[in-house]
């Protein structure tokens, strides 16, 4: 009787712990880099936009951890202090700022650079990190389609604002949160503003292209300043990002994906390791005009390579933020 339970609950056992394994390794693997470097952030201000929860709010907690006097710039300021309290409990760093920035706004976001200078003199990381996807049609309060209004255009003003603070600062970073989604956009040049026509998943990867085509451009511009402008995919997260996705965001398709989510998607933590990198690793001291991805350095795609696409993003959006440097 044993030898046959033996030989029937053998393959069992020994199947389900191989694939117990495989899959806890899958896992890991999915989960990306981590960036394990000491480094004591001490006296360095940094501003992290769309940071009350996901990647953002874990990039925060991380900062706070290491020293760095931070500076929350959020839309709604109710979630802002929420989470700015609950990173001050975790850390004891009290130099946790929450600050009103509505990258829908391009008079929000002039409000806020100008606070943020008569606050302080100093800015040594600035991280783009807030970022919309896939929504329906909708503009800005200035009349931007939104995706490329708050993924690009706000961060474009927002930047170009703090810029001679940055500069004043050297050595300094910029960070910009891209995605993986570029390598899919193409830049609209007949109709950047999606006015002809409007597809929610293209015009959210042409945000991202323009994320990066805007990361080439800047950092030709700010060559021997000591400003660096990295942009990166944080991986593919579990956060908010997928609210306004139809199937994905409803409560069935919730939990039907959940054993997908724990496989396959980073959790946030892990999705601020790539961004902590490029605020942080000493070795990228001198690099600029790069992408990263699971904390390496990334080729670009072929969509992002086009130097005519970047200068004329930059014209167009010099343009309609009002602003040129
Ligand atoms: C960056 O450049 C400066 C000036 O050339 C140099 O002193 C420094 O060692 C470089 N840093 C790294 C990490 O290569």
């Amino acid at each position: 009787m044993n030898a046959t339970k033996d030989y029937l609950f053998s393959p069992l056992v020994y199947g389900s712990t191989l694939s117990a394994i495989g899959i806890y390794f899958l896992r890991q693997y999915m989960q990306g880099g981590q960036f394990t470097k000491n480094t004591d952030e001490t006296g360095r201000v940094v501003i992290v936009t769309g940071c009350n929860q996901g990647i953002g709010k874990e990039t925060v907690l991380e900062l706070a951890r290491r020293g760095a006097t931070i500076y929350m710039a959020c839309r709604d300021m109710r979630k802002c202090q929420q989470a700015r309290q609950e990173i001050i409990k975790a850390t004891n760093n009290h130099n946790v700022f929450a600050r009103e920035l509505d990258l829908c706004s391009m008079k929000s976001i002039r409000n806020f650079a100008d606070g943020f200078k008569q606050e302080q003199n100093k800015l040594h990381i600035l991280i783009n990190n807030a970022g919309i996807m896939d929504c329906p049609k909708m503009l800005t309060e200035d009349g931007f389609e939104i995706q490329i209004g708050v993924n690009h255009m706000g961060h474009f003003l927002l930047t170009l604002l703090l810029l001679d603070v940055l500069k004043s600062s050297a050595p300094s970073r910029i960070v910009v949160l891209s995605s993986i989604a570029h390598r899919f956009g193409r830049i609209k040049r007949d109709d950047l503003n999606s006015e002809k026509s409007y597809d929610r998943k293209m015009a959210y990867c042409q945000s991202k292209l323009a994320n990066i085509l805007f990361t080439r451009e800047l950092s030709k511009r700010l060559e021997g300043t000591g400003v660096t402008v990295n942009a990166l995919h944080p991986g593919v997260v579990n956060t908010e990002l997928f609210r306004n996705t139809p199937f994905l965001g409803s409560k069935i398709g919730k939990i039907l994906i959940a054993p997908f989510i724990w496989i396959f998607i980073k959790t946030a933590r892990n999705g601020a390791q790539t961004s902590l990198y490029a605020a942080l690793d000493p070795s990228l001291e001198n690099v600029s005009g790069k992408y990263f991805s699971d904390c390496t350095p990334k080729h670009v795609g072929s969509a992002a390579q086009y130097d005519d696409d970047a200068e004329f993003l930059w014209a167009e959006s010099e343009k309609w933020t009002n602003i040129s440097i």
